[in-house]
């Protein structure tokens, strides 16, 4: 497996295969998400919220190219908790970085990843998904939500109407809470 390279190749007929991110060279990765995000991306909020935790693998989804043997796309999610006013942590998923090489963005590529993370996911007990993202896409497409993140805290700066949430309607989520690494301490 490589970096995409999208110079010889006409991405137009890329069909991409959905993998475990578990099977894909981390440096890859790396690569693919500076392309994405840029190489200060590490500074981002999102990354203290999943501070010192390890991905959660069987939610991590890759997509790529077989026939030219490229990564085109990457899916992470991580464990987080919503620790409230009492201090009681709710434990959450934390979706993303969710990124698609530039050159072949708008391809449907991204959509599929996430159908197929959400598809493993358990309908009945899943636990609430959070992401930092835009929601004229996470919201549109897959019912991620600003509406019940109002009150919520992150470990530095972020845009409230790009903190969303995923979650059945009649789920408890509290009002106010601050999210960071799960830890596994006092968790409700
Ligand atoms: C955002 C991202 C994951 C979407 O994946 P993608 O494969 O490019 O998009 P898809 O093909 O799945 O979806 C295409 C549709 O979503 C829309 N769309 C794509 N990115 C969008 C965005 N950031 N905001 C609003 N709409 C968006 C497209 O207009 C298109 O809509 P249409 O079908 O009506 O034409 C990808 O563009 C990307 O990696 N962007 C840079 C990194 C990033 O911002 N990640 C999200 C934060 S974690």
């Amino acid at each position: 497996m490589r970096a995409f390279d999208s110079l010889p190749i006409d991405w137009t007929h890329i069909l991409p295969t959905i993998i475990p991110l578990a099977e894909i060279d981390p440096e890859l990765v790396e690569s693919l998400l500076d392309a994405a995000f840029g190489k200060d991306r590490m500074g981002r909020t999102a990354y203290k919220v999943r501070e010192g935790m390890e991905m959660l693998e069987g939610l991590s989804i890759a997509a790529v190219d077989m026939t030219e043997n490229e990564l085109l796309g990457s899916l992470q999610c991580w464990p987080a908790a919503l620790t409230d006013e009492e201090g009681k942590m709710h434990p959450m998923i934390m979706v993303g970085p969710v990124a698609v090489h530039p050159d072949c963005q708008r391809q449907g590529i991204g959509r599929a990843m996430i159908d197929a993370m959400l598809k493993e996911l358990h309908k009945d007990e899943s636990l609430p998904l959070v992401m930092i993202g835009d929601p004229a896409y996470y919201d549109r497409f897959f019912g991620f939500s600003p509406e019940r993140t109002g009150g919520w805290k992150l470990p530095g700066p972020w845009d409230p109407d790009r903190l969303l949430v995923r979650a059945p309607k009649d789920a408890v989520l509290p009002e106010k809470g601050k999210l960071g690494p799960w830890t596994k301490a006092k968790t409700v």
